[in-house]
């Protein structure tokens, strides 16, 4: 009898292993990394959250206006060799993402008669002086746009080229910016980014204002962006040219 109850629990734990290995096995969630990180202690100049190990800046305010049309700057950023560089063609739609005062956006208006300039900004007062600008000028082909930290609103699959000088580091959710103006740029499309040179400590400029060439590669590959080139005409900035893959 003992010898047929031995026999018995042996043939159950043998069944039990069986069933075991048999058993689907439950999937174990691999833990998503976070996007960005948040620290107590960072820059004077930065919102201490970090994106890909670089602290993000605050948004230059509208008081700062003046500053984006300094005359000096014409020759600090020269402004007609970007668009020169930019080989833009007279149908192209261009969104100047952070176009501030459109220091920039009313330069592409006359380099795309036939296109449009989106002119987008986060700051109604920055918007505001865009459409007056716009009168002004007469610039019909400028269109103002008001986005939110996390989209530009732009139109889907609409977009030739971006442009982004000394904005991007502002972005407070870089990644859903990025992907909101990937899904608004055709694919072939360009960005062209523009950043004080972070490698150079001669550029008198806040470290977290500036960027390297590395870090721009690392961020804007990370969201799926291809690198073309970088540009060297500037004295001070890089001139990056970033494309949306076509596939
Ligand atoms: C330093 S200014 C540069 C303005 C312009 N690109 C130029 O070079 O004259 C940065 C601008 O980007 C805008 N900005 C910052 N974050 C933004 C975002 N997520 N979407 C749109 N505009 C943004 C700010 O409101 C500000 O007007």
């Amino acid at each position: 009898m003992n010898k047929l109850l031995i026999l018995l629990s042996l043939i159950a734990s043998q069944a039990a292993c069986l069933m075991q290995a048999t058993a689907p096995q439950k999937a174990v969630p691999t833990p998503t990394p976070a996007l960005y990180e948040t620290r107590t202690k960072g820059a004077p100049d930065g919102i201490g959250k970090w994106y890909q190990g670089r602290e993000i800046t605050f948004v230059m305010g509208f008081a700062g206006a003046d500053w984006l049309e300094r005359p000096e700057r014409s020759s600090e950023e020269q402004p007609d060799r970007v668009v020169k560089e930019m080989n833009l063609k007279p149908t192209d739609v261009v969104a100047d993402v952070g176009a501030g005062t459109g220091y920039f956006a009313f330069r592409f208006a006359r380099a795309v008669p036939q296109g449009k300039v989106y002119a987008v900004d986060l700051q109604p007062e920055m918007l505001n002086l865009i459409e007056t600008r716009k009168r002004e000028f007469k610039a019909e082909n400028v269109i103002g746009v008001q986005s939110t930290e996390q989209d530009a609103r732009l139109p889907a699959n609409a977009v030739d080229v971006v442009f982004m000088a000394d904005v991007y580091h502002e972005f407070a959710y870089p990644f859903e910016m990025m992907q909101s103006i990937l899904k608004a740029l055709k694919p072939g499309g360009r960005i062209i980014q523009i950043e004080y040179r972070g490698e150079d400590p001669n550029v008198p400029i806040k470290p977290l204002h500036k960027m390297t060439v590395k870090q721009v590669r690392k961020e804007q590959e990370f969201v799926g962006l291809k690198f073309v080139e970088v540009k060297n005409f500037l004295p001070q900035q890089h001139f990056i040219v970033l494309e949306k893959p076509r596939s």
